[in-house]
């Protein structure tokens, strides 16, 4: 039987997004922080916000990083609806996933974020990165995070010293593994990367322009390789 997607898993928790987004909330504010320190100017002409979610951290976000025109797409329709009634007119929220939007949409943005994992849930990670990438404008922002299967911190020194070997020897399922839901009653692939293989991404869709930055996942303290997610920051050239 086929897995759940992304938007099965998401659209069977969207009762308790928020309850999950504030059991992680020292995570997402210091990423948050991170992004707002990040923009050289926080007063922009235009912002796509990949995967809004409830669009909470949206909102929160827009108090500091201030854009002309704002766009969250959400694929998950009640997360969606959630949002727009939250965002007003501040922003306008459409229901798709950033593959079917680019698909329609050429324009591009001074700003691409796309935050929590979003990366995660793509079953073509370089081609969602190229996707994101091609959205922003030259001398635009791209910022993203993703797990880090080399986080020992999270993960635990056994599983990552697993990872690890798997990597070496090119074994294993490139670091997908089986999401379950709080309750148990839904399971979807996602994808934990590394940083070396992002960064390789990123190169080969021509992005040279790249900063790493950790996050403890827990503390939501500045972290390294081995004990942070990672926030990603490219300037497109
Ligand atoms: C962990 S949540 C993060 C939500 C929000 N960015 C936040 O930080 O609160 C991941 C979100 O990405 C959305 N998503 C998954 N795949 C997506 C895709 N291909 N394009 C756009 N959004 C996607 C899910 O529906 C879900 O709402």
């Amino acid at each position: 039987m086929k897995k759940p997607s992304a938007i099965d898993y998401y659209s069977s928790i969207a009762s308790s997004f928020r309850s999950i987004s504030d059991s992680r909330s020292r995570y997402l504010n210091s990423v948050d922080d991170l992004v707002c320190a990040q923009l050289s100017a926080t007063k922009l002409d235009s912002w796509l916000d990949v995967g809004t979610g409830d669009g909470h951290r949206l909102h929160k976000l827009m108090n500091t990083v201030v854009a002309n025109n704002v766009i969250g797409i959400e694929p998950v329709e009640s997360l969606a609806l959630e949002a727009r009634n939250l965002l007003g007119t501040r922003a306008k929220v459409i229901k798709t996933s950033l593959e079917d939007y680019r698909s329609l949409s050429y324009r591009n943005f001074q700003l691409v974020t796309a935050l929590w994992n979003i990366i995660g849930h793509s079953e073509h990670p370089e081609q969602f990165l190229s996707t994101a990438y091609e959205a922003v404008e030259k001398g635009g922002h791209l910022l993203f995070d993703a797990n880090n299967r080399y986080n020992v911190r999270y993960y635990g020194f056994l599983s990552v010293l697993k990872n690890l070997i798997f990597d070496v020897l090119g074994l294993g399922q490139k670091g997908r593994f089986l999401l379950t839901s709080p309750s148990g009653k839904i399971s979807t692939i996602v994808y934990i990367a590394n940083p070396f293989e992002v960064r390789s991404m990123l190169r080969s869709i021509g992005a040279t322009n790249i900063r790493v930055l950790y996050v403890d996942y827990t503390s939501g303290a500045r972290a390294n390789l081995f004990t942070g997610q990672m926030l990603f920051h490219v300037i497109r050239e």
